[in-house]
């Protein structure tokens, strides 16, 4: 192997491993412009419909949440399809409990936990970005 095939390798396996591998760091959300919530968690989405809410939970959800969930909302099939999930109250008791706590079973973490990384507010402002990509199967 020469020089330039020896570099070509090495920017290879270094693009596989930064892409491939699941610890990308999660990136914080800018919630400006949204009404602040309070400590409290609750129960229902506080944005349903909220255009600005939309537009920051799609620049949340790209940056944390596709990956793994796919571009707009459209899995690959690594993980769960988001257009499907319920758009109702359900849909939103169910969300925050997976996007707070993640998935995690016998130490293997399927979905990272997103609770003291993302705020409350980032995270309705995420759950009416998907609600807006809804699809009846
Ligand atoms: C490392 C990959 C990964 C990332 C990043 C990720 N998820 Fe997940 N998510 C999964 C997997 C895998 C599952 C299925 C978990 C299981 O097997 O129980 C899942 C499940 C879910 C579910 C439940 C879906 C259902 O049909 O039951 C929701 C809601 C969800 N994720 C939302 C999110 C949101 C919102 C984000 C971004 C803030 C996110 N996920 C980031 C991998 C990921």
């Amino acid at each position: 192997m020469n020089k330039i095939q020896k570099l070509g390798l090495t920017v290879l396996l270094s693009t596989v491993f930064a892409y491939g591998h699941g610890d990308v760091v999660p990136q914080p959300v800018d919630t400006k412009g949204l009404k602040p919530l309070g400590k409290e968690w609750l129960e229902t989405n506080p944005y349903v419909g909220n255009k600005k809410a939309i537009e920051i939970g799609k620049h949340g959800y790209e940056e944390n949440c596709a990956r793994c969930h796919g571009l707009e909302v459209v899995s690959g099939g690594i993980a769960p399809d988001l257009r499907y999930l319920d758009t109702g109250a359900d849909g939103d008791e169910w969300f925050m409990e997976r996007i707070r706590g993640g998935a995690v079973r016998n130490g293997n973490v399927y979905m990272p936990p997103f609770e003291g990384i993302l705020s409350q507010e980032a995270m309705w402002a995420i759950r009416s970005f998907i609600v807006s990509k809804h699809t009846e199967e």
